[in-house]
């Protein structure tokens, strides 16, 4: 079976993108990590994936001002540029219209730094403690138009701990973030699992 190329995109330092380049490493993963995108030329990520030896571009979304179709052509050339099958989305803060969603529609994976459906966007770990929630975790999840909202894929827990802060709750998450979601890279690259007709209809709110 030929291994599926899987495009990772990124904003920040890309330590998600790492787990995924590195457990891509293996003989038997079924999925090469072909590309990685940034939209901010500043990303500490890029430079980690040129040392990893992976082609890195990218494109700048500030050029593009509220453009947001404009942006999203030009990431799609990229993609199909570089022949890419899979995208992962991985600390990428961009918010994506339908229409990119629908081009990669059970071909797009997210990871969200909570227990979804709770706490959807930003700032997770400090709603998780205000909220007073025993357990918190990460979700990887098929993206859809509605944001933080496609079937869920792979998901993991950890315990909140009495004196725990922001950054030591994000520690914790973190490792597990690393463990799910180059195990459901694997899972769509061998197509274990797909999106419904009905589930990629879920409109943004
Ligand atoms: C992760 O917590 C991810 O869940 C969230 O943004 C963060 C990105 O971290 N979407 P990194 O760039 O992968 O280190």
């Amino acid at each position: 079976m030929s291994r599926k190329r899987a495009a990772i995109l990124i904003s920040g330092r890309g330590s998600n993108m790492t787990a995924l380049i590195e457990a891509a490493k293996a003989d038997e993963y079924p999925a090469e990590i072909a590309l990685v995108v940034s939209n901010r030329p500043d990303a500490s990520g890029l430079k980690r994936a040129r040392e990893a030896g992976v082609a890195t571009v990218v494109v700048d979304h500030v050029p593009f001002g509220e453009d947001r179709a404009a942006f999203e052509r030009a990431l799609d050339a990229k993609l199909q540029e570089y022949r890419i099958d899979l995208v992962c989305l991985a600390g990428f803060m961009r918010l994506l219209t339908p229409w990119f969603v629908g081009r990669w529609s059970g071909r797009m994976l997210n990871i969200h730094p909570a227990l979804l459906p709770q706490f959807k966007g930003l700032h997770t770990h400090r709603r998780a403690l205000e909220a007073g929630v025993k357990w918190h975790g990460a979700t990887v999840h098929f993206v859809v138009p509605e944001m933080d909202a496609g079937p869920i894929v792979a998901q993991e827990s950890v315990a909140v701990h009495e004196n725990d802060t922001e950054a030591m709750l994000a520690a914790r998450v973190l490792e597990i973030e690393h463990r799910i979601y180059p195990r459901a890279l694997r899972a769509l690259a061998e197509g274990k699992i797909g999106l419904t007709a009905a589930d990629s209809k879920k409109e943004a709110g």
